[in-house]
């Protein structure tokens, strides 16, 4: 069955929601979504949304906070526009009905690691959930806009695939999607296709992503032939809750921002020994300092102490923290919290220009699946929202101008074909390979890496790709399936970009190469599928 639109959307977080509530007003638009509406990163989002809102901060401090933040591999040019164009966007999403936490006349800012300032709006701490909340109901009451839910994406449709056409002319034309609760495959046909998937903390063992993160939209790029970008630097968010029924629950780096101090387990505060700003260094050094700590102490986590500030404060600032935390038996007003790092967001991506323009025509990508040049090697905290709402803004009105000029003439896209495929009664093989390829690349692949361990993981993930693809064309395809094949290919995309990097810089640590290399790596790395 096909589904035709001017605009297909994938990905229904900030990114997805805030272009498609944009773009319909210039052509229709179907958004596919894994789960229900709502269930993506942006709602799991505590921290906030970081932008220039007060007399005592400027443009310049939060460019230059950026930079620092990224290593030396941030482009600039970017890094200006992103943050020049912030005040305006958030000033969109409070018009579609994003309430953000006040403090008499003003918005109330606060603070994380490498801000030099207080310049992060939030709503207590659920600001993603606050921003789904509010984009969702404006999307629900769009006439243009068709939002399909429970639709994984399996491929993006490429001419060069179905004319057999040259690579030069080839285009994006739209994508398969597997109607999950119905099924079947669906044809999506479109003018213009938009990757807002969002990241791929699933690929590693541990990580505070929800589970829809399993890096769609990177994949479904590299397979179609777009250019992917810096996937070695994954981010580690240096605290989430350790406790064996948290799924490494986040605790938001704004506790720190507010006070709290991270403490061995004999209460030494540890991280003056590491960086100047403390528990407020970039995170990229907080999650190796307590990766360090817990390796010489043999101790399974390190702790969050924010005991010394008063109870009520805590309790009003940290709402959702608070109670869930209660939920595990844990009060952080009187105790300390045991915390660890876990993979949190994906600095690479589908490489794009600042229109939001893959290199496959027809295909735009924004938000964590996207590669724009902001975070260089390692993302400033709270600037993601930020970035994904701002190329919203630009991948919009470059699209809508491309529509204008497409035909509305569709090409007949062939439908799904199964083949010969017959259902699978051997569901462990996925179950065995997804848990692999997890513990693999958290082993291997994490917050320290050498040479050997990536050979490890790259040995290990080819094997288990092989048997993936042969399993893939012979058993109907199902969601799980998708998703093992997309952090397949993920994982295979950072370890390539990792072996490339004979350095160590930002969220990059290879002790091969312990230092930074800015004569010959002052750059970012790139792949693209050979066909
Ligand atoms: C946090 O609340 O610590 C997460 C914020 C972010 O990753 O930007």
């Amino acid at each position: 069955m096909r589904i035709e639109s001017d605009i297909l959307v994938i990905g229904s977080g900030i990114a997805g929601l805030s272009f498609a509530l944009q773009a319909a007003n210039h052509g229709s638009v179907a958004i596919i979504t894994k789960r229900e509406i709502s269930e993506s990163a942006t709602k799991y989002a505590q921290g906030g949304i970081a932008s220039v809102f007060s007399t005592e901060d400027s443009f310049d401090a939060h460019i230059e906070d950026t930079l620092v933040a990224g290593a030396g591999i941030c482009h600039e040019d970017v890094v200006r526009m992103v943050v020049e164009e912030g005040p305006q966007t958030i000033r969109n999403l409070i018009e579609w009905g994003v309430k953000f936490t006040t403090k008499g006349a003003d918005y109330d800012l606060t603070r994380e690691g490498g801000h030099s300032a207080r310049r992060i709006l939030h709503a207590e701490d659920i600001t993603g959930r606050e921003i789904e909340r509010a984009l969702v109901e404006a999307v629900r009451q769009h006439p243009n806009i068709e939002v399909y839910e429970h639709h994984i994406a399996i491929d993006l449709i490429t001419s060069a695939k179905i004319e057999r056409r040259s690579l030069e002319s080839n285009r994006c034309l739209g994508a398969y999607a597997l109607d999950i609760n119905g099924g079947r495959v669906r044809t999506f046909s479109s003018k213009i296709t938009l990757l807002a998937s969002g990241g791929a903390g699933k690929v590693y063992l541990y990580t505070c992503n929800p589970d829809v993160a399993s890096g769609d939209g990177v994949a479904m790029a590299y397979r179609a032939g777009a250019t992917i970008a810096n996937m070695e630097f994954m981010q580690f968010h240096p605290t989430t809750l350790f406790h064996p029924l948290a799924k490494s629950f986040l605790i938001s780096e704004a506790v720190r921002g507010e006070g709290a101090i991270l403490r061995r387990r004999d209460g030494t505060a540890f991280m003056e020994r590491y960086h100047k700003l403390k528990d407020l260094a970039p995170r990229d050094i907080v999650a190796r300092a307590i990766d360090n700590e817990m390796k010489t102490s043999g101790d399974d986590c390190v702790f969050l102490d924010i005991t010394h500030e008063l109870a009520d404060f805590v309790r009003g600032r940290f709402p959702n923290i608070h109670q869930t935390c209660m939920e595990f038996g844990l009060d952080m007003t009187k105790e300390w919290l045991p915390v660890v790092p876990a993979a949190h967001y994906l600095c690479g991506g589908v490489a794009v220009n600042q229109d939001a323009e893959t290199d496959l025509p027809g295909l735009y990508a924004i938000g964590e699946a996207a590669f724009t040049g902001l975070h260089g090697a390692n993302r400033l905290a709270s600037n993601s929202l930020l970035e994904a709402a701002v190329y919203a803004g630009r991948a919009f009105r470059h699209a809508s101008e491309a529509i204008k000029r497409l035909s509305d003439e569709r090409l007949d896209l062939p439908e799904w074909d199964s083949g010969t495929a017959t259902n699978s009664d051997e569901m462990v093989v996925v179950s065995q390979n997804w848990d692999e390829i997890r513990r693999s690349m958290w082993n291997y692949v994490g917050i320290v890496r050498s040479d050997k361990r990536l050979e490890r993981a790259m040995r290990r993930i080819k094997l288990i790709q092989d048997e993936i693809e042969e399993y893939y064309w012979n058993f109907i395809i199902t969601s799980d399936l998708v998703e093992l094949r997309n952090i397949a290919t993920v994982a295979e995309l950072i370890v390539s970009c990792a072996q490339q990097r004979k350095e160590s810089r930002g969220l990059h640590y290879n002790i091969d190469y312990p230092e930074r290399d800015d004569a010959n790596w002052k750059r970012d790395t790139f792949i693209k599928k050979q066909f």
